[in-house]
């Protein structure tokens, strides 16, 4: 039998308005949604509130992208957890890649925003993945060691089980190339077993890894049968209902 969480995320990065949130919303919980999965979907900002209103009384999550690690400050344009919080986060996106290759961010100060987040009470789906030139020139495991050990530096075994991670290839995310299933499941069972070999194998294996990079209804299903995906994060086929609610209903199967 599964014991891992299955979580099926959306990330709509920079798109929909408060309205377009909405109604989104309350189509896709006219539709019903899978019971054997968790529903997150991390709006923009702006529609933070009102989309955490209109999911109110169903099993959606609604969380945000980024966060800032300050509770408050001189920081013109960051948000805080604290913020979040008050706008109806449960969830936030932290080290997703355009945030590291866009705007800079480190792994110290992904760090440090996961730490807020979890003293918040706010759950972090932690991104970590590598670049095409990092996979070409055999770097990948470094790199996913290295983006793992850093975000969760100082991290407590029981913070760790309220963590989520997601594994995004940088190469696969909007580009409609994904990796396959099994190149997919190899760099979850890498992850696991590192996560293992600093927590303990208990808490290794009670933590959901998600897949992200070009996830779709055509692929989700063979994504999700391999044994250490406990879920997918979702772009671009997040932002139509029809599509966002086909990877919902990927049809589980028996995982053990
Ligand atoms: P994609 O994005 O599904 O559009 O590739 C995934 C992500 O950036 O989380």
């Amino acid at each position: 039998m599964k014991t891992r969480e299955v979580v099926i995320a959306g990330n709509w990065k920079m798109y929909k308005t408060i309205e377009e949130a909405q109604s989104f919303i309350y189509e896709l919980m006219a539709m019903g949604t899978n019971p054997t999965s968790s529903i997150y979907i991390a709006v923009p900002f702006t529609a933070l509130s009102a989309a955490s209103t209109a999911a109110k009384g169903s099993s959606i999550r609604v969380g945000a992208q980024n966060m800032h690690d300050a509770t408050e400050g001189a920081y013109t344009g960051e948000i805080s957890g604290k913020m979040l919080l008050d706008a109806g986060a449960q969830f936030v996106i932290l080290g997703h890649s355009e945030r590291r290759h866009l705007f800079g961010e480190t792994n110290e100060f992904i760090n440090r925003k996961v730490k807020a987040a979890l003293k918040l009470g706010i759950r972090p789906i932690l991104c970590i993945g590598e670049t095409l030139q990092e996979r070409e020139e055999n770097k990948t495991e470094n790199v996913l060691q290295n983006q793992l050990e850093s975000c969760l530096s100082g991290i407590s075994e029981n913070e760790l089980r309220k963590i989520l991670i997601a594994y995004e290839p940088v190469w696969a995310i909007g580009t409609g190339r994904t990796a396959s299933s099994e190149q997919a499941e190899e760099m979850h069972r890498f992850c696991r077993g590192l996560l293992s070999s600093k927590w303990g194998g208990e808490a290794a294996e009670s933590i959901s890894i998600l897949y992200g990079g070009s996830v779709k209804p055509e692929n989700t299903r063979a994504l999700m049968e391999q044994k250490n995906i406990d879920g997918v994060l979702v772009g671009g086929a997040s932002l139509t209902v029809d599509s966002f609610n086909k990877i919902i209903n990927y049809q589980p199967i028996n995982r053990y």
